[in-house]
């Protein structure tokens, strides 16, 4: 018996950590990594002008499931926030998991206004640049809400 789970933690270690099935996982990560650049300083000074508010938290809920174009957040940060969404698994890197406290203390209001508006360079992360300010605010009250 005692072998057997010997033999079962090494298997697990020396599997568990191959890079072979790294990247590989159907569920959130949480610490996830990051590697994204930080927003230019003019954006990261931004806060949030408009105060969280229940109609508020809904226009943001509406753009995020329905409305955003091209492509609706869901799809990539999926409905639960924690980027399960159809594409951002299998987006490389992954998209980021909003419900994760650890990672998302370090993104600031004004780092997620310049993420939203302009893309991340070189990841799935599009473009909003249609955006009114405003909607992109409501968004931003919308996604911290996941960490809560
Ligand atoms: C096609 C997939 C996709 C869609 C659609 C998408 N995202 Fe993302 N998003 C990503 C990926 C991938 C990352 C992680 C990029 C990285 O690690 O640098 C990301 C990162 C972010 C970040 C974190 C920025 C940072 O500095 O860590 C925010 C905020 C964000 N997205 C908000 C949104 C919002 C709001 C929408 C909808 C208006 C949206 N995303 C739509 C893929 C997507």
């Amino acid at each position: 018996m005692k072998k057997q789970i010997i033999f079962l933690s090494v298997t697990f270690l020396v599997f568990g950590y191959s890079p072979v099935f790294a990247n590989n996982s159907d569920k959130a990560q949480c610490p996830q990594k990051r590697t994204t650049p930080a927003a230019p300083a003019k954006y990261l000074e931004l806060k949030n002008p408009l105060e969280v508010t229940a109609k508020r938290l809904k226009k943001g809920e509406l753009l995020y499931l329905k409305k955003a174009q091209p492509i609706q957040c869901v799809h990539c940060h999926g409905a639960r926030g924690d980027g399960t969404g159809e594409l951002g698994l299998q987006a490389n890197p992954p998209a980021r998991n909003f419900t994760c406290t650890a990672t998302m203390k370090n993104v600031s209001d004004g780092q997620m206004f310049w993420a939203i508006k302009n893309g991340i360079e070189g990841t799935a992360m599009p473009a909003y640049s249609d955006f009114a300010d405003w909607q992109i605010w409501v968004l931003i009250h919308y996604v911290r809400q996941f960490g809560k």
